[in-house]
C-alpha cells in the first residue's frame, strides 16, 4: 500500500535512562514526520530531512498541536475484570471472594465474554494502549472471545485462560488435566495466529495445586516462546498463605521456581514485597515484574521498591490491574508509580515513566524488535496526542520552559481526553468525537 505521513511533534524513547543516560534515552523532533507503510514504520525524522527523502506523491497529514508517541504498553490486567473496577472496601483476599470471582463466573457465558472483550478493547485504545498482556478467566470460550475480538481490531494481545484447581468458588475451578488440555487447545489455535500470542495463566500459587503447577511447567517446556503470567508477593497475607500451603519451598518466588516458571518470558504482577534473595533470583533467571501502582495503593498493597528492582537488573514494565487498579489510563497509571516512588524518597523522572510506559514494556515483554518505538521497522501502534485536551491543561502547558516539564504535566494531568487518535498496525482504530 502506500506510504502516509503524519507531520507532528514526535517523542519517542531510545531506552531506559538509567542505563543510556537522560540525554540519550529519546528521540524527539519538534516538527518531525512519521511515515507509515503497510502497517510498519518506514521513516521517521526532522520535517526538512524525512519530507526530502519523502517518494514523491506520498500524502503529508499535518496534526497542529499535535505529539505523535508510541502506543502504550499495559503488562499487567484483566478483562472479565472491566465491569467491577471500584469495587468498595477490601483488600486482596476479600476482594477476589467478594467482588471478582462472582464476576468472572458470568465468563462462562461466550456471549457475556465477547461483548466485555469488546467494551475493554475499545476501552484500551481510546486511552492509547496497543498491546496489553491479559488474564481471561478459567473459561477457555472467554479468552478465544477475547482473542477474537482483539484480532478483528489487529492489537496485539498476549493473553491465556487462567489454571485455577483450587482455593476458589467450585463454579471457577478446572483441573489439572482440564487446564492443560485447554491451554493447549488455545496455543494452538491463537499463538502467533496475526499478531495474538499466548501466556500460560496460574493465576497465584494458592488456587493451583503442584499438580497444576507441574502441567504449567510442562506447557512451558513443550514451546520455546510462549509466555507465562502470574501474581507474586502482592499482600502479606496472601505470602503467609503461600508459605502454609507450600512449607517445602523457601519462600513465595521458589513456589514457581520449583515448578519451572521463571524465565523470560515470565512477568510476575506486583512483587511489591520480595525478600533479598528473590529480587537476585529474579534477576538471575531473566524475569520480569509488571508494576501496577493504581492496584496497589487501591487494595493497599504497598509500595514498590522500584530502585531495588533496578538495582537487581530486573526488567520492569507498567500494569493497571484493573479491576484491581483504578484506571485503564497508562498516564494515570505513571502519576501515581510517581507518588508512589515519592513515598519512598526516591525520584521517577518523567522520561523513566515515558520509557516505563513504552520501550520498557516492550523490552519486558521481550517485543522491543517489534514494539516500543517509533524507529523504522516497528509495526506502527501510534498515538496523536493533544496536550492541550482540558482548559486547564492547556493553561499549564503554555506554562512550561521545557519538554520535560511538558511531559511531566501530561503525566500528572493526562487521561483519555488526550488521546485524540490511536493507530494499530497503521490504521485508525479510536478517534476522540471532536478531534
Ligand atoms: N491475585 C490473584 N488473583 C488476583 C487478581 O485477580 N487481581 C489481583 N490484583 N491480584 C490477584
Ligand atoms: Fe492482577
Amino acid at each position: 500500500t502506500q506510504p502516509v505521513a503524519y507531520r507532528a511533534a514526535i517523542l519517542y524513547s531510545l531506552g531506559d535512562p538509567a542505563r543510556v543516560g537522560l540525554d540519550h534515552s529519546f528521540a524527539w523532533h519538534e516538527d518531525g514526520v512519521l511515515v507509515v507503510a503497510d502497517g510498519h514504520i518506514q521513516d521517521v525524522g526532522p520535517a526538512p530531512e524525512v519530507l526530502d527523502r519523502l517518494p514523491e506523491g506520498t500524502q503529508v497529514i499535518t496534526l497542529k498541536n499535535r505529539l505523535i508517541t508510541p502506543g502504550f504498553i499495559d503488562t499487567h490486567i484483566h478483562f472479565p475484570q472491566t465491569e467491577m473496577i471500584a469495587s468498595y472496601g477490601d483488600q486482596l483476599l476479600d476482594w477476589l471472594n467478594n467482588y471478582t470471582f462472582p464476576e468472572e463466573r458470568k465468563f462462562a457465558d461466550e456471549a457475556h465474554a465477547a461483548r466485555v472483550a469488546g467494551v475493554f478493547l475499545d476501552e484500551l485504545l481510546r486511552n492509547g494502549t496497543t498491546t496489553a498482556m491479559v488474564f481471561g478467566t478459567v473459561h477457555k470460550q472467554a479468552v478465544d472471545a477475547f482473542f477474537t475480538e482483539s484480532a478483528r481490531r489487529n492489537t496485539r494481545m498476549i493473553a491465556g485462560k487462567v489454571m485455577m484447581d483450587r482455593n476458589a468458588p467450585e463454579f471457577l475451578l478446572d483441573t489439572a488435566a482440564s487446564s492443560y488440555a485447554d491451554s493447549r487447545e488455545l496455543i494452538e489455535r491463537w499463538h502467533k495466529q496475526g499478531r495474538q500470542l499466548y501466556a500460560v495463566t496460574p493465576r497465584f500459587a494458592p488456587t493451583s495445586t503442584a499438580e497444576q503447577l507441574t502441567e504449567a511447567g510442562r506447557l512451558m517446556s513443550e514451546y520455546d516462546d510462549l509466555y507465562m503470567q502470574t501474581h507474586l508477593s502482592e499482600n502479606k497475607q496472601e505470602i503467609a498463605w503461600v508459605k502454609s500451603l507450600f512449607p517445602e519451598q523457601k519462600g513465595y518466588l521458589d513456589v514457581y521456581d520449583h515448578f519451572g516458571l521463571l524465565g523470560e518470558r515470565s512477568v510476575f504482577a506486583h512483587a511489591v514485597h520480595l525478600e533479598q534473595e528473590e529480587s537476585e533470583r529474579m534477576g538471575a533467571t531473566g524475569s520480569v515484574i509488571s508494576h501496577c501502582p493504581t492496584s496497589n495503593l487501591f487494595l493497599g498493597s504497598g509500595l514498590f521498591d522500584l530502585p531495588s528492582a533496578e538495582q537487581h537488573q530486573i526488567r520492569v514494565g507498567l500494569g493497571t490491574d484493573v479491576g484491581a487498579g483504578t484506571s485503564f489510563s497508562m498516564l494515570q497509571t505513571i502519576n501515581e508509580a510517581y507518588k508512589i516512588q515519592q513515598l519512598r524518597q526516591h525520584k521517577l523522572h518523567p522520561l523513566k515513566a515515558f520509557y516505563l510506559a513504552t520501550l520498557g514494556g516492550a523490552e519486558s515483554l521481550s517485543l522491543d524488535d517489534k514494539l516500543g518505538n517509533l524507529l523504522p521497522g516497528k509495526e506502527a501502534d501510534f498515538l496523536v496526542v493533544d496536550l492541550e485536551a482540558t482548559p486547564l491543561m492547556k493553561a499549564r502547558i503554555q506554562n512550561t520552559q521545557n519538554l520535560y516539564e511538558k511531559l511531566f504535566v501530561l503525566m500528572m494531568l493526562g487521561d483519555d481526553r488526550v488521546i485524540a487518535e490511536t493507530y494499530v498496525y497503521g490504521e485508525c482504530q479510536h478517534r476522540r468525537e471532536d478531534a
